[in-house]
């Protein structure tokens, strides 16, 4: 593994499951299973490896409208992920973080998710954040309203929000800023991802699909990143002084 991963902040958008079972004439649900699969791999690869946090996109909120028998499927699988990794995770001293709208997600599953949240919160290795029924603009607009209520409250003042404030009321605060976007299956974009945290973020995409993405895979896109120059809008001149 390349080094100086302790610190970083890495996303990833799961794509092309569904191509990938389409190129084997199997049905999509099993493209997510074979997706399942390399999550997992993916997770254990990043804690022992020491990454800060993993922020991985499992189910956008737009995804609520795929076929009814796709979303079950996938919240099937949710499940009994949760409960095969349950203690893989508490081990590994990975904290679980879950971003998006959960009172969305079915009552059961949404009860696993809260108590693996309250079971790992005192874990310091990997963070983990499981973006589900997850939108980057709901985020944000969560955000803003929460300020809101506190402006008109006069808990706070207008003069006072900084960015702070905002990070403050983010899903999952403690999350730092993200260092490298990874996308599989070709696609180039951002689909609604992380936006705050996003904003300074290095893009990586390949044409792998998500099924087919193994730790090497993931090596590359750290090497990728460790070539790239941080500016951070600064200049050249700058970042080297
Ligand atoms: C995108 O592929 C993938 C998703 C919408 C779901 C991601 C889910 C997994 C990786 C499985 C693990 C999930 C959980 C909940 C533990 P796509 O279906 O859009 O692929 P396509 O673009 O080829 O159709």
């Amino acid at each position: 593994m390349p080094e100086g991963l302790e610190n970083l902040h890495v996303a990833i958008i799961m794509d092309g499951n569904g191509r990938w079972a389409k190129k084997r004439g199997m049905p999509r649900v099993l493209g997510h299973k074979a997706g399942g699969k390399t999550l997992k791999n993916i997770i254990t690869y990043a804690a022992e490896n020491y990454l800060k946090a993993l922020s991985i996109f499992a189910f956008s909120a737009e995804n609520w409208l795929r076929p009814k028998e796709e979303v079950s499927f996938l919240m099937d699988l949710l499940d009994e992920y949760i409960i095969n990794e349950w203690s893989s995770i508490t081990d590994n001293n990975i904290k679980f973080l879950v971003s998006g709208n959960v009172n969305l997600i079915p009552e059961k599953t949404r009860n696993s998710l809260l108590k693996l949240i309250d079971d790992t919160k005192n874990n310091t290795g990997l963070m983990l954040n499981m973006a589900l029924s997850y939108s980057g603009q709901e985020e944000i607009l969560e955000c803003v309203k929460k300020i809101a209520h506190k402006v008109n409250s006069g808990e706070l003042s207008v003069d006072d929000i900084s960015k702070e404030t905002i990070i403050e009321h983010l899903y999952n605060k403690e999350l730092p800023e993200i260092d490298l976007l990874i996308r599989t299956s070709g696609e180039q974009r951002i689909s609604n991802f992380m936006l705050w945290r996003l904003s300074y973020a290095e893009l990586y995409f390949t044409d792998v699909l998500w099924p087919d993405f193994t730790s090497d895979e993931f090596n590359k896109a750290i090497i990728e990143y460790n070539k790239r120059v941080r500016r951070f809008g600064k200049t050249d001149e700058q970042i080297k002084s």
